[in-house]
């Protein structure tokens, strides 16, 4: 939600690893980043085959990555214990639960901006730089999901269409409320793969 992740997450690397280690190790070729000064203040990273990046997760991101956190005893913070507690309640609950986009919006991606350069054009600029790419590498459409309400504004803007909605309960024990997630896709070109 544009916030950082340690008022519910206290390690960033693992966290940082469970969010963006495809991208940036097994697909760098889909990530953009944008620099001011030598600086990079913003990035979106994509994946061109969300069915891929789902199996290399599951066969190869997975369990290092858990093993890693045991090592570090992330897994022992109780403010962590806390929060991936709620997350498997949410996916008891069917939270998780959403139609399959991935066969006519193969492709995915994250996208964040520094706070201070935010509402600049820069998220634009990276999103159209993403589907030009796409384009280019004739992928028929794109998908992702996100639970701000903030950039959901920002997506409709760049034309991206509503294709599901639904809630999670995981940040009621510090928000008080359930959140929205939406997902969103764009099709990109028909006729490709
Ligand atoms: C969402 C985000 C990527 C947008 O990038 P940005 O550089 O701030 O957006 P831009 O300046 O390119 O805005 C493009 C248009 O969207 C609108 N917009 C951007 N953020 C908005 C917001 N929070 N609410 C309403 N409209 C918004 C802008 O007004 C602009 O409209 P205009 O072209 O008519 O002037 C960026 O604000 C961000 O990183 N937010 C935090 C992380 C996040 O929410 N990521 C997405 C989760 S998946």
């Amino acid at each position: 939600m544009g916030e950082p992740s340690a008022v519910f997450f206290d390690d960033d690397e693992i966290f940082a690893d469970a969010l963006t280690l495809y991208f940036t190790d097994y697909e760098p070729e889909s990530c953009f980043v944008a620099e001011c000064e030598n600086r990079v203040i913003g990035y979106l990273l994509g994946a061109k085959d969300t069915k891929g990046m789902d199996k290399i997760s599951a066969g190869k991101i997975t369990l290092p990555l858990f093993m890693k956190a045991l090592r570090r005893g992330t897994l022992f913070h109780k403010r962590n214990l806390e929060f991936l507690f709620q997350v498997f309640l949410s996916l008891v609950k069917g939270e998780f639960k959403a139609p399959v986009f991935s066969k006519d919006y193969p492709a995915t991606f994250h996208i964040n901006i520094i706070q201070e350069y935010r509402s600049g054009g820069i998220g634009s600029e990276l999103i159209n730089a993403y589907l030009d790419y796409l384009k280019a590498e004739a992928i028929k459409g794109v998908h992702f999901a996100t639970i701000s309400e903030k950039a959901s504004q920002f997506f409709k803007k760049q034309n991206f269409q509503l294709l599901f909605q639904g809630k999670r309960s995981y940040f009621r024990y510090f928000l008080g409320k359930d959140i929205p997630v939406y997902i969103y896709g764009m099709r990109i070109l028909e006729g490709s793969r």
